[in-house]
């Protein structure tokens, strides 16, 4: 992993709300480096500034100070416009609660995103991508299902599909697993883990030990400050239970 290019870097990134008084400081100081493929798991407390970092470093929301760099670019100069459009053609987001249309059908709100980044005349290699995605994760059958007529786990799946229709340079997912049964959260996680197996950038966040132990790296957030990270190694499914226990051993020495 440590001869792969940086993909994603961050250098003495702070944010501080200033609508409470005393104002609160949610980061400070962080200092990230994502390589090319990797799957960075961030844990941490409630309330320690896991979801702060997440939107601070995707652009969704304006950090108060320090840098972040993607592919190369520096992202906290940017003004809205030119923001949105990294984020809608570099960035994938999947969230705990997926957000879907309820008057599109599932394949659509997958086609939505991907379409309004894709060049003219994109649309039907959008399309195509779309559906070989929706066959990859197993929900095919579902395209023109409405989107309340689908399981949470298969909504998650669709949100996945959504997040790399537009073949980004990272996926971030804010405890995408959050909303979700054991059954469902392992089918997530799988399709997760072969996000990663092809390559793809993850930067994701949970509080669940057996999900943070998919990541290639977890790093602990306590009180807006970085203060340790495991190296964990790619995952491998025969040494799931091992991983977790590891795991588990690093967060209760961290106080989780
Ligand atoms: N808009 C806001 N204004 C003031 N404080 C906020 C705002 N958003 C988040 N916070 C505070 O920032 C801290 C970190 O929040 P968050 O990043 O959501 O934590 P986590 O995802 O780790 O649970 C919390 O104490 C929260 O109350
Ligand atoms: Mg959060």
């Amino acid at each position: 992993m440590s001869q792969a290019p940086v993909t994603l870097e961050s250098q003495a990134l702070s944010k501080t709300y200033y609508s409470t008084d005393p104002p609160t400081e949610v980061l400070r100081g962080i200092d990230l480096t994502v390589r090319t493929g990797e799957f960075l798991v961030i844990m941490g407390a409630s309330g320690s500034g896991k979801s702060t970092l997440l939107y601070s470093v995707s652009g969704m929301d304006r950090p108060t100070s320090g840098n972040v760099v993607l592919e190369g670019r520096e992202l906290t100069s940017l003004s809205d416009a030119e923001m949105s459009t990294v984020r809608l053609t570099r960035m994938g987001f999947v969230f705990q609660q997926p957000h879907f249309l309820s008057n599109l059908d599932v394949r659509d709100n997958i086609l939505l995103p991907a379409l309004k980044a894709a060049p003219r005349g994109g649309r039907h290699a959008a399309v195509t991508r779309v559906d070989a995605l929706m066959a990859r994760f197993g929900i095919a059958h579902l395209k023109d299902h409405g989107i309340t007529q689908v399981s949470g786990g298969q909504l998650q799946r669709a949100s996945i599909c959504r997040a790399l229709a537009g073949e980004p340079a990272v996926l971030f997912a804010d405890e995408p697993t959050g909303a979700l049964n054991s059954t469902m959260s392992t089918e997530v996680m799988d399709a997760l883990t072969d996000v990663h197996r092809d390559g793809t950038t993850i930067v994701m966040v949970t509080h669940d030990p057996g999900c943070a132990a998919r990541g290639d790296r977890v790093i602990y957030l306590r009180d807006g400050v970085l203060v340790d990270s495991a190296e964990l190694g790619p995952w491998q499914e025969d040494e799931a239970q091992r991983r977790e226990d590891e795991l588990l051993v690093w967060l209760r020495k961290l106080g989780f």
